[in-house]
């Protein structure tokens, strides 16, 4: 079994059924699953900024080809990612009583914009998670590519979420730091594209 395979298999299956175990094992003893869980949110944060910064970055210092190996792996980090987020979200909206609807409206409008970002963050990643397959990209065609644009809304949902969660504004900081590098990925990819149709040569 090569590398690619592992991993494979570790993100789409492994660890997703490790962490059903470890909240059903938590509940089954009595256990709080608060910790747990909102442990499994910061995983996805980290996994969902791997994800978006390994493009620019690739692009930037394209004579590294570790970027590009790493870049070559981001659909399998993207279900990793989906899992955590699934396993945070759906924990505690059970954790925090928000399958009754009274509760679910009595806690948005204590915390609304914590819980508005959490849940149009879930719904982001939901949307890209069960779309991240090949059947999905055949049936979509051209608009799988169009549809992949909705991770930058959920991308700044979570890094408010992660903000109002944490009550710092560290997430903040990625994000600006985010945007910086794709207008620098932006501006290196219009310079080779106007060198090429110059000279008809690469860079
Ligand atoms: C229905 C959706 C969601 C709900 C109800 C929810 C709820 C929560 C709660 C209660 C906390 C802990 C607040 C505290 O510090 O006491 C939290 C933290 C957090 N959530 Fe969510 N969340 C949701 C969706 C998401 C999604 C989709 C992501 C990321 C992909 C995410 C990422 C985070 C992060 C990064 C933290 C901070 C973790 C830390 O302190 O280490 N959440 N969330």
């Amino acid at each position: 079994m090569n590398f690619r395979k592992i991993i494979h298999l570790l993100f789409y299956y492994v660890v997703p059924a490790f962490l059903l175990g470890s909240v059903l094992y938590q509940l089954s003893v009595g256990s709080d699953i608060y910790h747990l869980v909102v442990e499994y949110g910061g995983n996805a944060f980290l996994l969902v900024v791997f994800l978006l910064f390994i493009k620019p970055i690739s692009v930037l210092f394209s004579k590294v080809s570790f970027f590009r190996t790493l870049l070559s792996y981001r659909r399998e980090v993207g279900v990793l990612a989906f899992w955590f987020a699934v396993f945070h979200s759906v924990s505690l909206f059970y954790y925090l009583n928000l399958f009754s609807v009274q509760t679910f409206f009595e806690l948005l409008q204590s915390s609304a914009l914590f819980l508005t970002t959490g849940l149009l963050a879930f719904l982001g990643m939901f949307v890209l998670g069960i779309t991240s397959n090949r059947l999905a990209t055949l049936k979509l065609g051209k608009n799988w590519k169009k549809l992949q644009y909705i991770v930058y809304p959920t991308f700044a949902f979570i890094c408010i979420h992660k903000a109002q969660a944490e009550g710092e504004y560290g997430s903040y900081v990625v994000l600006a730091v985010y945007t910086v590098l794709k207008l620098l990925q932006y501006l290196k990819m219009n310079k080779l594209l106007f060198w090429r149709q110059k000279t008809g040569k690469a860079l």
